[in-house]
């Protein structure tokens, strides 16, 4: 069905008063790896919702491989597989019981099943742990299960719901690596959330930066990256005192500029290479004697402050919702 695996058009999702979808369109090209990245409350759980069958949509429309969601919902859940924000094991079952009952509900069994299981098992690195009971699971291993589990029947788009929420950093990797392996060895397209930004960077050829219910952007990083058009320079001083921002002799030379810790200024340019010299220059007159100088491109938390003056490393911290919506 041409270039595009998923399609979406003027999709809105309203509860009761709270627009938690407002009128977002954009569409995934098959075999990319495609993020939305948004603070938590953005409404990224709303749309995976809508595009796995398990919410109607108030209006707009969604389609999967040309199948609208809504119209008939059980082909498109044959060409899916999905790993929810919430854990759905079962953990009174073994690894391999939870991937059997799972295989049995798509349709499989006997040998093939059999089979699956023990190739998907093999994929995530848990073949050892099979008869395991998932209780006594790390949240890495359980993940992992999720993502072998979602593979079972061969799904031409995986979805993956926050997939490192709660992660320590290993397991967050072990998951990345599974994660673009999927699209490298398997050829399947993926649609994941995320508020991690350094996750939508690593992982996605495309993100649609979504706040409010809105896509506010949309672009590869770099190209997110680009419309901030700004580098970052940090400079660090000998002397805490000359940590100053010198804004009125360096006016029309930065952007804008701020003490950051450690003797340091943080300064915004248009292009580093070019007014370096110039802030050299600002600051030798001042007798600032200048020990360390980098600057870089601007992050995806810098993307984010740049579209809604906010930064998204804030809405980190909020706690996680205590209520299951499962
Ligand atoms: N079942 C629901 N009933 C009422 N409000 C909901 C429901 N699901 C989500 N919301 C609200 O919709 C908004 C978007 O939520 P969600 O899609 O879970 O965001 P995200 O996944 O980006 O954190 C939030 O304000 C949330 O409280
Ligand atoms: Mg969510």
């Amino acid at each position: 069905m041409g270039d595009y695996i998923i399609s979406v058009e003027g999709l809105v999702k309203r509860f009761k008063d709270v627009v938690a979808v407002d009128n977002i369109s954009f569409k995934v090209r098959r075999g990319e790896i495609y993020g939305l990245l948004g603070p938590n409350g953005a409404g990224k759980t709303t749309t995976i919702n809508i595009l796995i069958t398990l919410l109607k949509p108030t209006s707009g429309k969604a389609f999967i491989d040309g199948i609208d969601v809504v119209e008939e919902p059980d082909k498109v859940r044959k060409k899916i597989g999905v790993v929810f924000q919430d854990p759905t094991l079962d953990n009174f079952l073994t690894a391999y019981e939870n991937l059997y009952i799972h295989g049995r509900i798509y349709g499989l069994s006997g040998r093939e099943l059999d089979e699956r299981i023990k190739e998907a098992l093999e994929f995530v690195e848990l073949r050892q742990y099979a008869n395991k009971v998932v209780r006594y699971f790390s949240g890495g291993m359980r993940r992992r299960l999720e993502i072998a589990r979602a593979l079972l029947h061969e799904p031409e788009i995986l979805f993956l719901d926050e997939p490192t929420i709660g992660l320590d950093p290993q397991s967050r990797n072990k998951v990345w690596e599974y994660v673009g392996s999927v699209r490298r060895e398997k050829g399947v397209t993926i649609f994941m959330t995320t508020h991690y930004m350094d996750e939508a960077e690593f992982l996605c050829d495309r993100i649609a930066v979504m706040d409010h219910g809105k896509i506010i952007a949309e672009g590869s990083p770099e190209e997110l990256k680009s419309m901030v058009g700004s580098d970052i320079i940090i400079m660090k001083f000998n002397d805490s005192q000359r940590a100053v921002c010198l804004e009125d002799s360096l006016n029309g030379v930065i952007r804008s500029c701020r003490p950051i810790s450690g003797n340091r200024i943080e300064l915004v340019v248009t292009d580093a290479v070019k007014v370096l010299p110039k802030i050299f220059e600002v600051f030798e007159r001042r007798g600032a004697v200048i020990d360390e100088v980098s600057y870089r491109r601007p992050t995806l938390n810098e993307v984010f402050l740049y579209l809604t003056g906010r930064e998204l490393r804030d809405s980190l911290e909020e706690s996680p919702r205590p209520t299951r919506r499962w």
